[in-house]
């Protein structure tokens, strides 16, 4: 084989492994943000479409992150009398109201 032929199957291979690196990380972040989407549109139908809240329903967008998680915390603490939030806090683990946390906050 000549150098000029071997020179050319490595360019070759690296072509399609950066392809291979290239496709693999838009996966990863395609399912990220769908699974991102799946958490907060739960939160649309009553605290409108990214948090726009119309009339008198707490908005979420711009939500401070920290008294996002507290308010979660204290949605799980109290005990139920009828609210909706206690049930549907109930349904996120740790990590996933971090996640909605800093989401509803870069909404403006
Ligand atoms: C069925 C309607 C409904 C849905 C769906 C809903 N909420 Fe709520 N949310 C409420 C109501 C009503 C309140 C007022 C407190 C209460 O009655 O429990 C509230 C209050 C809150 C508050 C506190 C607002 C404040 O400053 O007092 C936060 C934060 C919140 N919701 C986040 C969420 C998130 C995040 C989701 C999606 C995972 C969600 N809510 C889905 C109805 C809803």
């Amino acid at each position: 084989m000549s150098t000029k032929h071997f020179l050319y199957l490595i360019f070759k291979l690296l072509f399609v492994l950066s392809l291979f690196f290239c496709f693999s990380t838009a996966n990863s972040t395609d399912n990220e943000d769908k699974n991102l989407m799946g958490l907060v549109s739960t939160c649309y139908s009553c605290h409108g479409t990214l948090g726009n809240a119309v009339g008198n329903m707490k908005s979420l967008n711009g939500y401070k992150p920290e008294k996002f998680v507290s308010k979660f915390n204290w949605f799980l603490k109290k005990p139920y009398n009828g609210g909706v939030m206690h049930t549907i806090a109930k349904g996120f683990t740790e990590k996933e109201i971090k996640v909605m946390a800093n989401f509803f906050a870069t909404q403006k």
